[in-house]
């Protein structure tokens, strides 16, 4: 395993050096995993498990007493120091051991008051080292993925899969979306994930029009939209997936909704592979919904990268300067949200190749509506 992180270091020291930097500070916690495999989690945003400092020939994990042991264990390439009085106090010395100059950091990552006490401890402890803002660099060393990471994402979409198999045998309507939710939950981890990507959407009826809704008690009836966007985390790598499903039979409407839906996702993935742009991918399936009478009923973008993070580069977008390359993995899912009436979904996994998209979903897109 070890060599894996060896590359990826070689990798990322070759794009701190054509930056004129000597040293990096990485404090996001899936570019931590990423470069180091160490596994901790920051679990809300003012928390931090450690970060590296990478320079030209060492890399050093800085931590507390609570992650010293197991940063010991996971990051087998790095130096563990652990820090007592706090990082900002403990860091000027680390980075003077180094001799550190010009240190990139993560621009996105880095709270303004991090930033602050980090620069005042460097004044008083007379170190002139500059800190750079860095935030493309970051951005992209994960974006292509090897074979190994598309193997963790095929096992959580495996995962996440099979979990709503399990629980299409029993969910019927007069259930609420909370309990719904929870039966995929419980299947989820009863199937292996390490963790969910995201908590568990469903909603149901005149809620299926809310992307990122809630489950809460509504109580599900029969022929009405239910939108499931459920992830399963194996190994950190997120799955990302989105059914529309109806129990019992959908009125002519739904139907024509729901097949417009599919058809733009299927266009858009025709258009996938390395070199396509993610704005013209996002345009193909947005102009077909579009044209089928649902004007700016699609509000968000086509898809996003999945990887050890659930949103992450590349993006299918109106706004995306993405450009396609192998070893991508995006999703594509497009929807069309009515408010009051209700809104369907569906989204796929896809790795880019040179040729074409390679789909790693199996499950059926027509639950519910194949009978009709
Ligand atoms: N559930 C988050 C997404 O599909 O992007
Ligand atoms: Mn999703
Ligand atoms: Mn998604």
């Amino acid at each position: 395993m070890s060599t894996i992180y060896q590359e990826r270091l070689h990798r990322f020291r070759q794009m701190v050096k054509v930056e004129n930097l000597d040293g990096f500070l990485i404090s996001n916690g899936e570019n931590r995993r990423y470069l180091s495999g160490f596994k901790g989690e920051d679990t809300q945003m003012d928390e931090s498990s450690g970060v590296l400092i990478i320079s030209e020939n060492n890399q050093v994990l800085a931590t507390d007493s609570r992650y010293t042991e197991q940063a010991t264990q996971e990051a087998t390439l790095y130096e563990v120091v652990e820090y007592k009085t706090g990082l900002a106090k403990e860091l000027p010395e680390i980075l003077s051991k180094l001799n550190i100059r010009r240190m990139g950091f993560e621009s996105k990552r880095m709270a303004v008051s991090q930033h602050e006490e980090l620069q005042k401890e460097l004044l008083e402890k007379g170190l002139n080292i500059e800190l750079v803002p860095a935030k493309e660099l970051t951005d992209n060393i994960r974006i292509r993925k090897d074979e190994f990471e598309i193997d963790c994402t095929r096992k959580a979409l495996a995962i996440a899969e099979a979990a709503f198999m399990e629980i299409l045998k029993f969910i019927k309507p007069g259930m609420t979306e909370k309990e719904v939710a929870w039966a995929l939950e419980v299947k989820l981890r009863e199937g292996g994930a390490d963790g969910l990507s995201f908590p568990v959407i469903c909603a149901s009826g005149p809620n299926s029009a809310l992307p990122h809704a809630i489950p809460g008690d509504r109580i599900i009836n029969p022929n009405e939209p239910i939108v499931f966007d459920w992830g399963a985390k194996y190994q950190g790598y997120c799955s990302d997936t989105t059914r529309t499903i109806v129990l019992g039979k959908p009125d002519d409407e739904l139907k024509k909704v729901h097949q417009t839906v599919r058809e733009a996702q299927l266009m858009a993935m025709e258009a996938i592979m390395a070199g396509a742009n993610g704005k013209a991918v996002d345009q193909i399936a947005r102009d077909h919904i579009e044209k089928t009478g649902y004007k700016n009923r699609f509000g968000h973008g086509l898809g996003h990268g999945t990887g050890l993070a659930i949103h992450e580069g590349p993006r299918l977008s109106p706004l995306s300067t993405s450009i396609l390359e192998p070893g991508m993995i995006v999703t594509v899912e497009p929807g069309i949200y009515i408010p009051g009436w209700g809104g369907v979904r569906i989204e796929h996994q896809v790795v880019v190749r040179e040729k074409g998209a390679e789909v790693l979903n199996s499950l059926s897109t027509i639950i519910g509506f194949d009978e009709t």
